[in-house]
């Protein structure tokens, strides 16, 4: 097959595809090496059987609702590749949001303990860990199928990111940093946990009821946030914080409708100097707040 005919082929399968052009494109780019430029200047080009029939069989799964970053193994978030594929969630540009946000308040020269819990991919966890380099970056996932892509994308990246298979909602979990605002390293050395950042599930029944036909094929676990989307920011903002040292972040992401409970729930666990910060489509993404007294 060529690239030409490889290119009709692909046209034909993703027809009712929203984003066709742009899925085909990723497909035979990250599926058999083809570029625009290639597309436009060597359509005659025969390209091996194999390579053909993976963005065949890719382009069919696509049609099928199945989503595209799954189908190509991998996608970037923050100017970084990670690895993602069934089980684990797909990082969301929105969630860029919740990095900027973080740099910003925490600052550059930020040399303190950072927690993520709920880390998924591991995309938030291994930013934080690049893009702060002095902090100490811990990261908690308690999917086993989730777990193994954090491990890789941890690595793939050359992050300094400590992991924790466990679950957020047991406080047992907590036995394993020391209560007091520290965490022991693996030298012993204690360190401050200056800040605890978390997009933990937030879906409520009624979203789950409608999920777009692409999500059903993300894991159930990293989306649903119990009837009303807010339990985890409940526990995690009543029983994580005695992890905070004074003056420490809490920060999450959350549901565009979520933000006032969110910020209700901090504030009911102590929190003050409350915010929030926008997504690029401009509805709120972004709450936090910091713990005085501790
Ligand atoms: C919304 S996803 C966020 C993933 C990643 N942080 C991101 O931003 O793309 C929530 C993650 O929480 C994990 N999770 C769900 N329940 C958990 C629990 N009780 N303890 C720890 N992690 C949990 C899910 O497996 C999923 O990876």
């Amino acid at each position: 097959m060529t690239i030409q005919e490889l290119n009709s082929r692909l046209d034909s399968i993703l027809k009712d595809v929203p984003d066709k052009e742009f899925d085909k494109i990723c497909l035979m780019e990250d599926l058999c090496g083809i570029t625009r430029e290639m597309l436009a200047t060597h359509p005659e080009k025969e390209l091996t059987e194999a390579a053909a029939n993976s963005a065949v069989k890719g382009a069919r799964r696509r049609a099928a609702g199945y989503p595209l970053q799954y189908i190509l193994g991998s996608w970037e978030f923050y100017g970084r590749r990670f690895k993602v594929g069934d089980g684990v969630l797909i990082p969301r540009p929105d969630t860029e949001t919740l990095i900027d946000e973080t740099v910003s308040r925490l600052g550059k020269d930020f040399h303190g303990g950072i927690l993520d819990l709920c880390s998924g991919s591991g995309c938030i966890a291994v930013t934080l860990a690049k893009e702060l380099e002095e902090s100490s970056v811990y990261a908690v996932e308690l999917s086993s199928e989730a777990f193994p892509y954090l491990v890789e994308n941890v690595r793939a990246n050359g992050a300094d990111v400590k992991l924790l298979k466990g679950d957020v909602m047991n406080g047992s979990l907590l036995e394993n940093f020391r209560i007091s605002g520290s965490a022991q390293d693996e030298d012993g050395e204690y360190l401050d946990i200056g800040c605890i950042v978390s997009n933990p599930p937030y879906l409520t029944d009624k979203e789950m009821d409608k999920l777009q036909k692409e999500v059903t094929f993300e894991p159930e676990l990293a989306l649903y946030g119990g009837s009303d989307g807010l339990k985890f920011y409940r526990v995690i903002a009543c029983l994580w914080k005695e992890l905070l040292a004074k003056d420490g972040l809490m920060i999450f992401e959350t549901g565009t409708e979520q933000a006032e409970d969110v910020k209700k729930i901090l504030s009911d666990s102590g929190f003050t100097d409350i915010f929030t910060a926008n997504d690029a489509t401009g509805g709120v993404r972004v709450v936090g707040g910091y713990l005085k007294d501790q």
